[in-house]
């Protein structure tokens, strides 16, 4: 398997004045909640402060066939464990969100602060997953999983997701997948 070239970034802070990971730690309390908030409203386009990038479409599973709360569990975009992501659907809307009321929902399933498995600890009284078993991180699924508690700094890659004849289909990852040092399209030989 070699590396492609990366097919697509939107550039980010463009337009749009989310914080930079820095600035946002660097904020007080009240100013990050308001200022987090208010940039969960731009999900998957331009001035979104965290890199989208597009990879081949992959259906993921059927409408019909989600059940709240059941996670289901796939590979995006390639196989492998770094890859692990799942798909759920909250109770209500969700940033990214699509489906009924935009509740449903996929992220990558790695902790962004060393690797943990997140596999298993989605807690649907709080639209989360964790804590991380290494570190208790816990990342909010309604707000492009963000850091809620945790050593963690990393926001949760976003899985982006698509609507069409009744299947889900998995269209492009925001953030980085904790293990790369950047998002590439990976090409088989
Ligand atoms: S690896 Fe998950 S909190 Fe440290």
């Amino acid at each position: 398997m070699t590396e492609k070239s990366i097919k697509k970034i939107e550039p980010a802070m463009k337009a749009l004045p989310c914080l930079s990971r820095r600035s946002f730690l660097l904020a007080g309390t009240s100013a990050t909640v308001v200022l987090a908030v208010g940039c969960a409203g731009i999900s998957f386009r331009e001035g979104t402060a965290l890199k989208v990038v597009e990879y081949p479409r992959k259906r993921i599973a059927s409408l019909k066939g989600i059940q709240a709360h059941e996670p289901i569990h796939f590979s995006y975009p390639e196989e492998g464990a770094a890859y692990d992501s799942f798909l759920v659907q909250l109770d209500g809307a969700a940033a990214g969100g699509v489906g009924v009321d935009d509740s449903i929902v996929a992220f990558n399933g790695t902790c962004t602060h060393m690797g943990g498995p997140l596999s298993g600890q989605y807690r649907s009284e709080h639209a989360v997953v964790g804590p991380c078993p290494l570190h208790l991180t816990t990342f909010d699924l309604r707000k492009h999983g963000m850091v809620v508690s945790g050593h963690g700094t990393e926001t949760l890659p976003q899985v982006k997701l698509e609507i069409e004849n009744g299947e889900i289909y998995a269209t492009a990852v925001m953030g980085l997948i904790y293990g790369l040092d950047r998002n590439t399209v990976l090409e088989r030989d």
